[in-house]
């Protein structure tokens, strides 16, 4: 009977993962797992001792409704900080299993500390990568950042061995000296690989739980975690393919400080209005979109879906959906967003399958994104984004950039485009501009 049940649980999962993997089942991937995850709580309490009914439901209430209220509350620009955090709270979940256990004879001393340093190392290396997303500012230079990790991670190391061989006296010292480490590690790690370092973070909360299922003796745990770690692998995987990067690199090779390389002089704009936008657009047989993190911060998904669909229904243009494999800040960031909006998973290209069209199109509209269009990638040796693929909207007829000021973006380089010939810059608020050129497509 309970390996049954194990059985259809664990199948609820796959379809779930399976269902994430394309825009048009994503919903029903969501159902399966809110679905599957219901089922395993309810059979975890059932098969609990009662002497932990009562402090296991208070702990599922308390978890219940901060995960709620933070769901509720939390805004849609913020939602990659809130799930690094989540991360973060599964490997600490674990890190405390593992610490519960430390008395416990039947376990491997070798398998405890491996969850425990998982565990603490995913917790605080996701609360660093909380305070990369939101943009706070360090006080530390990178350089004294990567030498402080290497220090630490000699004597965590040291300190492990002597957790390992005496127990319970060394461990409360690994253990701050690993939460310190998993902090210094990823502190220093450059703005744009960040989206690498959450996918590595995501695998790392899913193998924490694979030995916590392993400690527990709990199938559920082991193939649950398998699932998480493995995706996240995979997503880690094809994020350092995108990035054009290898892990090596990612962790080992720092951020270097970049020199601005366009000469003031040339730094000449061309402005547009949003009547001067919807005259190009409703003219165009092609118009690409290109959204960014600023439409995230913007919220101007509804008024780009609005937008492509009077272009579309009202002056027939062909429109698409152009999408970086790391535009945002997490991965999919856009294409939940688009979601969102309701639009048509069908007009929404990845970049390898759409970057040859904008050779043919008429007007590449980029909202709110930057780096992901930036040509210096390809030339710029000591730049972040250096080889990361770019989406070659500069091949479009004209292309409109949406964005408040000139200010660089998350990789803090200047975007050459933004001074080119046939770049007209429409400064303002994402989702208000966009709102103006549907005003004037309407009229
Ligand atoms: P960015 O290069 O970050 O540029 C976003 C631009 O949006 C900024 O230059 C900003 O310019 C503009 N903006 C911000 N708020 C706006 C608003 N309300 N209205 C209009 N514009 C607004 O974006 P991108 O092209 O999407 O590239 C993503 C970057 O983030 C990459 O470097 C990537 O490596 C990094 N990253 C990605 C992830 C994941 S997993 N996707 C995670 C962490 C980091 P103004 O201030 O002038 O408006």
């Amino acid at each position: 009977m309970i390996n049954a049940l194990i059985i259809i649980i664990y199948s609820m999962f796959i379809f779930a993962i399976n269902g994430l993997s394309t825009p048009h089942k994503a919903y029903r991937g969501n159902h399966w797992a809110m679905l599957a995850m219901g089922i395993a709580i309810v059979w975890g309490l059932y098969s609990l001792k009662h002497t932990y009914l009562v402090p296991t439901a208070a702990s599922l209430v308390a978890g219940a409704l901060t995960g709620i209220i933070a769901a509720r509350k939390i805004n849609m620009p913020d939602l990659p900080q809130m799930i690094a955090l989540l991360n973060g709270l599964g490997g600490l979940a674990a890190g405390l299993i593992g610490i519960s256990e430390i008395s416990n004879a039947d376990y491997h001393p070798l398998l405890l500390l491996f969850i425990i340093s998982i565990g603490f190392i995913t917790f605080t290396g996701s609360v660093a990568a909380f305070i990369k997303l939101a943009g706070l500012k360090l006080f530390i230079d990178k350089d004294t950042l990567q030498t402080m990790s290497l220090i630490i991670l000699v004597i965590t190391v040291i300190t492990g061995f002597y957790a390992y061989n005496n127990s319970g006296e060394y461990m409360w010292g690994f253990i701050a000296l690993l939460c310190l480490w998993g902090l210094l590690f990823i502190l220093p790690i450059g703005g744009a690989d960040m989206p690498i370092i959450i996918s590595v973070l995501n695998s790392f909360s899913g193998w924490s739980t694979v030995l916590v299922g392993f400690s527990l003796n709990n199938t559920l745990l082991i193939i649950v975690g398998t699932l998480i770690g493995a995706s996240g692998t995979i997503l880690s995987y094809i994020m350092t393919k995108a990035m054009n990067r290898s892990l090596m690199k990612v962790i080992f090779s720092p951020p270097q400080t970049t020199t601005d390389d366009i000469a003031n002089e040339n730094k000449v704009i061309r402005q547009g209005s949003p009547q001067d936008a919807a005259f190009l657009m409703e003219n165009a047989n092609k118009v690409i979109i290109v959204p960014g993190y600023g439409m995230a911060a913007a919220g101007a998904q509804h008024e780009l879906a609005n937008m492509a669909k009077i272009l579309q229904n009202k002056y027939n243009v062909d429109v698409k959906f152009a999408i970086h494999p790391v535009a945002g800040r997490m991965p999919g960031h856009m294409n939940v967003l688009l979601a969102e909006a309701d639009i048509n998973p069908d007009d929404v290209f990845e970049l390898k399958d759409i970057n040859q069209e904008f050779q043919t199109a008429d007007v590449a509209y980029v909202i709110g994104a930057n780096d992901t269009t930036n040509p210096l990638a390809k030339t710029k040796t000591d730049s972040p984004i250096y080889q990361m693929p770019i989406l070659e909207v500069e091949q479009a007829k004209k292309v409109l950039f949406v964005k408040r000021s000139l200010a660089a973006g998350y990789s803090g380089i200047d975007n050459p485009l933004f001074y080119a010939d046939n770049t007209l810059m429409l400064l303002g608020d994402a989702k208000e501009v966009t709102k103006q050129i549907v005003s004037n497509l309407e009229e």
